[in-house]
């Protein structure tokens, strides 16, 4: 979705922004567009296409002087992406300039009251509605920037992070946040605005997240004070210092961040179950399990709410619960699950799980949820989100930022996270002896390593991939615990490598997708020991009949299914309910290297974005 980045301080504003940009690029976008203000003027540059777009453009164009600027990259929404619909875009007096990530649901009826006073507009946006309602205000109200937004604000209907500031008064910038994502950077007499932190981290690492509904007038040589959009209420901000680092946003040598974030898996999930998992002394830890202990162990049942990767998750955290601590979970989509009347009880328990923490579809799920009295617990891996600060408890996936727009990190730290609060259920419900409670947390240490041995395979995978890169469709099947990882393989190739794919449950393939099979389909099957092998190898067979050709996971050693399938890719043992931790690492790298074959754009896929603030 749409990135805002701006800068107001000392500093040339165009590198910092355009740097920013770049660092948001991973969230997807089609446009991009800088404004910067000279001592004099405002220098306006803006095109379809990438950033380096832009900046081939505005070195060509206008002058890049200056030490306050706004800088966006868009994803459209409203009016297709080309140059004039990119952001920023200027009030009808060219006195204003306002750079815009949401959604502004009531702009048309906005506009028509604009037009009807004279306004005109060039562009199809609901973003240039805003920067004139802005201007009305501030006209014949004859007030302030930042009160003329506060005023605009309180008659628009929608979602937003904006960045406006005016020719007369260059000394401030004024943000405010409703439903989309902003942080302010803070330095010595400088400030720094962004979607994320990524932009500013190598300036600063003092930041303040804004909260929905909050706005703030940041002005050189004086200190932020955050406003209430709906009344004066003033708030003082919350400064975080930051734990990121530059290298963490960085490729450090990899081709693509995608890449990168698989390779760091071993790690990540270390991350995630470190000072939590204490095998020795038979216990986990989590700080916002144990004080809410009781609300798990007395919900009638779990609901899960997520969306894509996280939902996939979502799956396999079902069969955890279910199996291991015998709760009953049902597993939404927070898209369906907030428009369809769900019937939710205050002795439910809702568990939302996102990467991002900004999406708008699970954080209208949450809060549904909480008007009906269900207690929520988000798993989310980026501190201090929305979805973070929105639910009554947590546990963050330690992950560290996931910049490649497909998921691979998050995946796994998300099963990480919901294994540890599972097992820690079943261990407090009783469901588990000592002795088998230490085997599984002693086995959980071991899955670091299980990963870093199927990661050996990627020369292998790389082979395979080469064989299968130009196939039009493929299917992916897995049975129980692997079921999920069938449907998180599916979405990897079709969404990295435009390749039609299709995750199944294995048993299923004979109820329909068994008529897709011929020798042009490439089947991938997890087919690891623990867990219903016997049929698999059955369901394995019923595939090469019909001439499929089969790309199976196997356990290290395994015999029966290298011997019926094309391609075999060997993993080590791990318990069933651990095995998704394993068996994904496989299908990530096949549609890694597919699409770096296919020369598509692996961390920014066409059409997609990192985090979908907009429902
Ligand atoms: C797929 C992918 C998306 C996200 C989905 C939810 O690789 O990344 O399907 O999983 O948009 O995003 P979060 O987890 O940020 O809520």
């Amino acid at each position: 979705m749409c990135g805002i980045v701006g800068y107001i301080g000392y500093r040339d504003a165009y590198p910092i922004i355009v740097k920013g940009l770049q660092r948001l690029e991973y969230r997807g976008y089609d446009s991009a567009g800088i404004a910067l203000y000279d001592g004099t003027d405002i220098n306006l540059s803006k095109t379809k296409g990438k950033v380096e777009d832009l900046r081939n453009k505005s070195k060509s164009t206008i002058s890049l002087e200056g030490n306050l600027g706004i800088g966006h990259t868009r994803w459209a929404t409203h009016g297709v992406p080309n140059d004039v619909n990119s952001h920023p875009h200027y009030s009808n007096s060219g006195d204003l300039v306002i750079i815009h990530n949401g959604i502004i649901e009531n702009y048309e009826s906005i506009k028509k009251a604009l037009t009807e006073r004279g306004y005109t507009f060039t562009s199809d946006t609901d973003t240039e509605v805003l920067v004139n309602l802005i201007e009305e205000v501030q006209k014949t109200e004859d007030v302030m920037l930042g009160q003329a937004v506060q005023i605009a604000l309180n008659q628009v209907v929608g979602a937003y992070a904006i960045a406006v500031f005016d020719i007369k008064k260059p000394d401030e910038i004024v943000v405010a946040k409703l439903g989309s994502p902003l942080a302010i950077g803070i330095g010595e007499n400088e400030f720094f605005i962004a979607s994320d932190a990524s932009p500013f981290i190598e300036f600063t690492n003092n930041a303040v997240y804004l909260k929905d509904e909050e706005m703030a007038i940041i002005r050189l040589g004086k200190e932020i004070k955050l406003r209430k959009i709906q009344n004066d209420a003033v708030a003082y901000p919350n400064i975080l210092e930051l734990q990121m680092n530059l290298e963490e946003i960085e490729k450090g040598g990899y081709d693509h961040f995608m890449l990168k974030e698989i390779y760091e898996q071993p790690r990540a999930i270390l991350d995630t179950y470190r000072g939590r998992l204490l095998a020795d002394q038979g216990l986990i830890k989590m700080a916002g399990v144990d004080q809410n202990l009781e609300k798990f162990l007395n919900a009638n049942r779990i609901i899960i709410v997520a969306c894509g990767t996280s939902w996939h998750a979502g799956l396999v955290a079902e069969y955890i619960f279910e199996d291991l601590a015998r709760i009953p979970v049902e597993v939404e989509y927070a898209s369906e699950f907030r428009y369809r009347n769900p019937v939710i009880t205050d002795k439910d328990v809702i568990i939302a799980i996102s990467q991002s923490g900004e999406t708008a579809d699970t954080l209208a799920a949450i809060k549904l949820a909480k008007e009906k009295g269900a207690f929520v617990f988000g798993v989310c891996n980026v501190v201090g989100s929305s979805i973070a600060r929105e639910t009554d408890a947590g546990a963050y996936t330690h992950a560290g930022p996931e910049i490649g727009v497909a998921s691979t990190k998050a995946f796994t730290t998300q099963i990480t996270v919901l294994t540890l609060l599972a097992l820690k259920l079943a261990k407090e419900k009783g469901e588990f002896s000592e002795s088998q409670f230490h085997e599984v947390l002693t086995e959980l240490e071991t899955i670091p390593s299980k990963v870093k041995k199927a990661l050996e395979s990627n020369a292998l995978i790389e082979i395979i991939a080469d064989v299968y890169k130009d196939s039009p469709n493929c299917l992916y099947l897995g049975r129980g615990y692997n079921f999920p990882v069938a449907l998180e393989g599916a979405l990897k190739l079709k969404e990295i490598s435009y390749i039609h794919a299709e995750g199944y449950p294995a048993a299923e393939m004979k109820h329909g997708p068994i008529a897709l099979i011929d020798e042009q389909m490439p089947v991938v099957v997890i087919a690891t020991k623990k867990g219903h092998y016997e049929k698999i190898v059955s369901n394995i067979q019923e595939i090469k009949s019909r001439k499929g050709k089969i790309i199976a996971i196997v356990t290290e050693g395994d015999e029966q299914v290298t011997q019926l399938a094309d391609h075999v890719v060997e993993i080590p043992e791990t318990s069933e309910s651990l095995s998704p931790l394993v068996t994904t690492i496989p299908l990530q790298l096949l549609s890694y290297h597919i699409a770096v074959m296919r020369n598509c754009n692996v961390d920014q896929p066409r059409n997609l974005a990192k985090s979908v603030t907009v429902e």
